[in-house]
């Protein structure tokens, strides 16, 4: 009902409409199952189109495959039923599986993102390495400042600091600065989303503090 009349308000000034979604994270399946599926169909009741879907990481939990699995084709499949293509930032969660298993892997390994990647709806970071993409939505440019790795696992950054080997990560100041250049380029206004936040924020990223003061 408070939804309702906010919408109503807001219904004059919407250029676009997104829906910023993460954490849906369970060590059981079923609980994630339970509040995706609620979610999607008190979504759908809404019946509002939506010109993208955000989701900001942490899209499972823990370090079996099976369970990732499921995870991932229920979320396909739940997300599929909403006609908006989704923009997927990567969040520290994604890396349990890796974490717990890297002794055993040849290199990075997301399974989530394994899932998804030949899926048309799902967009992801083009490779683990990127730190940003970016997404022209027309009047406006979304940024998804992302988690990245390399792609041989000696590291990777959540919660913004560097895991595993930090000496071997490659990113200095300078190469923020580049990043933080790209932004200021986007001749129109920016939109910035993470699983993180910026200093001051809830679970404020350090790595972040490179790009303050944003352009
Ligand atoms: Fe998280």
């Amino acid at each position: 009902m408070i939804m309702d009349e906010m919408i109503r308000a807001a219904e004059p000034h919407v250029l676009r409409r997104i829906w910023v979604i993460s954490d849906l994270q369970q060590a059981y399946p079923e609980r994630a199952t339970h509040c995706m599926t609620q979610a999607v169909s008190d979504f759908l009741r809404m019946d509002r189109r939506v010109d993208a879907i955000c989701y900001l990481g942490d899209s499972v939990e823990g370090h079996d495959l099976g369970f990732i699995h499921e995870m991932s084709e229920m979320q396909a499949r739940e997300l599929g039923k909403i006609d908006a293509p989704v923009y997927y930032a990567i969040g520290n969660h994604d890396f349990d599986y890796f974490a717990f298993h890297r002794e055993h892997l040849p290199g990075m390994v997301i399974p989530f993102m394994e899932y998804m990647k030949d899926k048309p709806q799902w967009h992801m970071p083009p490779s683990f390495l990127d730190m940003m993409y970016t997404v022209d939505m027309g009047e406006f440019v979304m940024c998804l400042l992302t988690d990245h790795a390399d792609p041989s696992g000696r590291w990777y950054t959540t919660h913004g600091c560097v895991r595993g080997d930090e000496a071997a990560y490659p990113y200095g100041v300078e190469d923020y600065k580049k990043v933080w250049d790209r932004i200021a380029a986007i001749p129109k206004p920016v939109i910035t989303l993470s699983h993180y936040s910026f200093a001051g924020g809830n679970r404020a990223a350090p790595l972040f503090d490179r790009y303050l003061p944003l352009p």
